[in-house]
């Protein structure tokens, strides 16, 4: 581990680049360096998280291939029961097994406890250089943003990504910045953004997030569009799903959504506000007040779950 000195990076918001700011590639090299390290040292993600999309990706399978994955983690298992018997589906008798609790609340909601579960304990970090909301705002962004993405997936045909991997795409997508918030240095504790990023370590969240997910052994087709997240048009292969994120983040981020406490979903949302993004998903203007209808009536079930964990 080297002892280097780390620079300070320039004011995290409305700032222009600081000329003055580490300019050394050496530096550089040296902070980037450390920063990979910690990328080792973050704890891994859950398997079973890996195994579900290796599943998804799959022909065929069932509510039991599922089930058969969950229950190789028993820590999980319990966790699953108790949230599922919280009220929080509105049963009329208490779930004793995860069979169970795919047939009374549903696959769909089950998976979406497993991923909410999975990623709480890494991603429940209160971030200093940047704005969420300091309860519990960075994983509520990203479970946000996971919700978004597979609702936007569902109604966009040119997406390689299964809803479910959108899910996942959404869920990591700024991963990067658990990593590099403790090498931005003493500062004001506001937004940074990927400018900030760079001058600070010479890499931003988005390559960051690379790294992460493929030592997390996440597929390609996630890691793809993550990387892309920021610049979409330039993300080939990954130019579709790279637009998707953009715009499921876009849109949390209009309706404050683990920015602010409480975020208003009835906030309205011009399209022409991501009129980019959705020329490449293919998403026409009359087909927006049904999207964000949809994504405001998820997110709204979503916000039950975050309540309940
Ligand atoms: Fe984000
Ligand atoms: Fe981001």
């Amino acid at each position: 581990m080297t002892t280097l000195s780390k620079p300070v990076p320039p004011a995290l918001e409305n700032s222009e680049p600081d000329n003055s700011s580490p300019t050394n590639p050496g530096q550089w090299r040296n902070i980037r360096f450390e920063v990979l390290e910690s990328v080792e040292d973050l704890p891994s993600f859950n398997s079973v998280v890996v195994e579900f999309l290796q599943l998804c990706r799959k022909e065929f399978y069932s509510a039991q291939d599922f089930e058969k994955v969950i229950c190789k983690d028993q820590a999980l298992v319990a966790r699953l029961l108790k949230i599922a018997n919280c009220g929080l589906f509105g049963r009329s008798r208490s779930v004793h097994s995860i069979p169970e609790a795919v047939v009374l609340i549903g696959l769909d909601n089950l998976k979406k406890i497993v991923y909410a579960v999975s990623s709480q304990g890494i991603m429940c970090s209160n971030l200093m250089h940047y704005d969420y909301h300091p309860d519990r705002g960075f994983w509520i962004h990203a479970m946000a943003v996971g919700q978004a993405a597979q609702i936007l997936s569902e109604v966009c045909p040119e997406s390689g990504l299964r809803p479910e991997e959108s899910f996942v795409s959404g869920l990591l997508h700024d991963v990067g910045k658990l990593v590099l918030d403790k090498f931005l240095g003493p500062g004001p504790h506001n937004s940074a953004n990927r400018e900030v990023e760079q001058m600070a370590v010479g890499l931003d969240h988005c390559e960051l997030a690379g790294l992460i997910l493929k030592q997390w052994n996440i597929p390609e087709t996630i890691t793809g569009p993550v990387r892309h997240h920021h610049d979409f048009q330039s993300g080939e292969p990954w130019k579709t799903e790279a637009a998707i994120l953009s715009l499921a983040r876009g849109v949390c981020r209009e309706w404050g959504v683990g920015y602010e406490k409480p975020h208003d979903l009835s906030r309205e949302i011009h399209h022409s506000r991501f009129s980019a993004e959705m020329e490449v998903v293919g998403l026409g203007e009359s087909e927006w007040d049904e999207v964000v209808w949809n994504l405001r009536q998820s997110l709204g079930k979503l916000e039950e779950i975050f309540s309940n964990i």
